[in-house]
């Protein structure tokens, strides 16, 4: 993500230094989108702007929205020349009906998947194309179960604090056909994802996008449950010094009827 999250409090210069790799990645799904010149293109979930100016760059008028404060100051800093707003993937509106929504790895912050969907079509003109890459089931499924099995050997329910949604393609699908999507492309892949910084790698993972699972805990128990998880995770996920989360992609593309 780029970042519609729970939390609106994200550390924006984190994000850019230490999981550039979140947009590195999307740079496959805008083969997908593949803008053209003159095409209004809203990208939802813009993080720190990297994407919305590859679409800029391909000639498309196109802007960028984003639930945290922090990543939109980033993003307008980074390049002051596209329009960044603050806002809602639930609950966004658009002055003019769009040519496409973007969205890379934003998607699976939203449990409220309705909310967004219907944000979604109605900003799009009929034909309008919604390109989007989020986790879908079975996404960072060791590095939950370790959280939870972490948090409940300190006595802590942790089913409560998973922030994300992570549906299969048919539930996806089901709700945007609900909602007058025709899907023309749905796919779920794996793709282990290295994490930068070596062997600091899930540690900063967890910080930066797992924080919801250490609501509460002392710094104490945040330091034992993140050392719970890497003792767990490391004989599969850690080789030759670095981590690699287990991400499992939904990629699809939907056309508004
Ligand atoms: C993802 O991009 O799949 C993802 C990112 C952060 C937390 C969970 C999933």
């Amino acid at each position: 993500m780029s970042n519609i999250s729970k939390t609106n409090n994200w550390d924006s210069s984190l994000y850019e230094d230490k999981h550039a790799f979140v947009w590195q990645y999307g740079e496959d799904l805008l083969k997908l989108l593949n803008p053209k010149p003159g095409e209004s293109i809203l990208d939802l979930g813009c993080g720190t702007g990297q994407l919305t100016e590859k679409i800029a760059q391909a000639g498309a008028e196109v802007m960028g929205i984003d639930y945290a404060p922090t990543m939109i100051e980033k993003a307008r800093q980074n390049y002051p020349h596209i329009r960044f707003d603050v806002g809602d993937a639930r609950n966004f509106q658009v002055d003019k009906p769009l040519d496409a929504v973007f969205s890379n790895a934003v998607l699976h912050w939203m449990k409220e998947a309705d909310s967004a969907i219907a944000s979604i079509h109605q900003s799009l003109k009929p034909g309008g194309r919604f390109v989007a890459e989020f986790g879908g089931s079975g996404n960072v499924e060791a590095i939950v179960t370790a959280l939870e099995s972490a948090l409940e050997a300190i006595n802590i329910p942790a089913q409560a604090l998973n922030p994300w949604y992570f549906p299969t393609i048919g539930e996806y699908a089901t709700l945007l056909e609900q909602q007058g999507f025709d899907i023309i492309h749905a796919m779920l892949f794996t793709r282990p994802t290295p994490l930068a910084e070596g062997e600091a790698g899930m540690a900063n993972w967890i910080q930066m996008f797992a924080s919801s699972f250490l609501t509460g805990l002392s710094d104490e128990q945040q330091i034992e449950v993140i050392r719970a998880v890497e003792e767990h995770l490391k004989p599969t996920l850690y080789q030759q010094g670095t981590w690699r989360a287990d991400y499992r992609r939904i990629r699809i593309v939907a056309i508004k009827l």
